[in-house]
């Protein structure tokens, strides 16, 4: 699939690589902000020269703008855009875990039996979401972090590096848990601050 990722930064290029992993082609950058380089220019712009019935695409938009990544989500897939799960040959999905459109599996994660991943959701290198958890729309899930099994993570959460969930907790939406940290039956974790509109 040719496919545009909506974004140029860090995250962007992060997911460069992962789009080429999985067998796609990438066509370039879309960026309201900046230029140069790869990037094809403005969404508005791009839309009518790459349009939805010919091109994918990616939210390359990082965890500090969880609101703006969901916003621009939802325009370009109501444009008619698909975007794709993408999913690192070497990482591990359960045939019977479900993926929605716009998840993103990094190497070495392991998605197991009956997880679902919801829309937008990321889920970084190492690590695991066990057996029967549903990690929420737009929920980051960092590097190393682990869910036990049952698990329920809401809507637009980070779950930071190495972090663990314990079995059949529940985590509200727009949470923001620390690296390390361990929550269970009785901590909800704290509120995730917003952070303004940036580039
Ligand atoms: C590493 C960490 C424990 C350091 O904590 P600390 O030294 O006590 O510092 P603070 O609690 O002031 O938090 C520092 C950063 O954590 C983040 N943070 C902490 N609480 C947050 C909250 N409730 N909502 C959103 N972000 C929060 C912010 O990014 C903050 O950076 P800022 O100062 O630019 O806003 C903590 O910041 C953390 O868990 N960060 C996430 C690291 C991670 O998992 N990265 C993986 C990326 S893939």
């Amino acid at each position: 699939m040719r496919l545009l990722i909506y974004g140029s930064q860090i995250y962007a290029r992060l997911l460069c690589e992962q789009v080429r992993a999985v067998g796609h082609e990438l066509v370039g950058y879309i960026d309201d902000f900046n230029s140069g380089g790869q990037v094809l220019g403005s969404y508005e712009r791009v839309r009518q020269e790459y349009p939805p019935d010919s091109y994918g695409l990616v939210i390359g938009i990082g965890y500090k703008y969880f609101d703006e990544r969901w916003a621009i989500y939802q325009r370009a897939t109501g444009d008619g855009y698909v975007c794709p799960s993408l999913v690192h040959p070497e990482a591990y999905v359960a045939t019977t875990a479900t993926l929605l459109p716009g998840s993103v599996v990094m190497a070495r994660a392991i998605i197991d039996h009956r997880v679902t991943a919801g829309e937008l959701s990321v889920i970084w290198p190492g690590a695991n979401v066990s057996h029967d958890s549903v990690v929420g729309r737009n929920t980051f899930v960092s590097p190393g972090a682990v869910l036990c099994g049952r698990v329920e993570v809401g809507h637009s959460v980070f779950v930071g590096a190495g972090a663990i969930i314990a079995d059949n907790v529940r985590v509200g939406s727009n949470r923001f848990i620390r690296a390390g940290e361990v929550v269970g039956p009785k901590s909800q974790p704290s509120v995730r601050v917003t952070r303004p509109s940036g580039k």
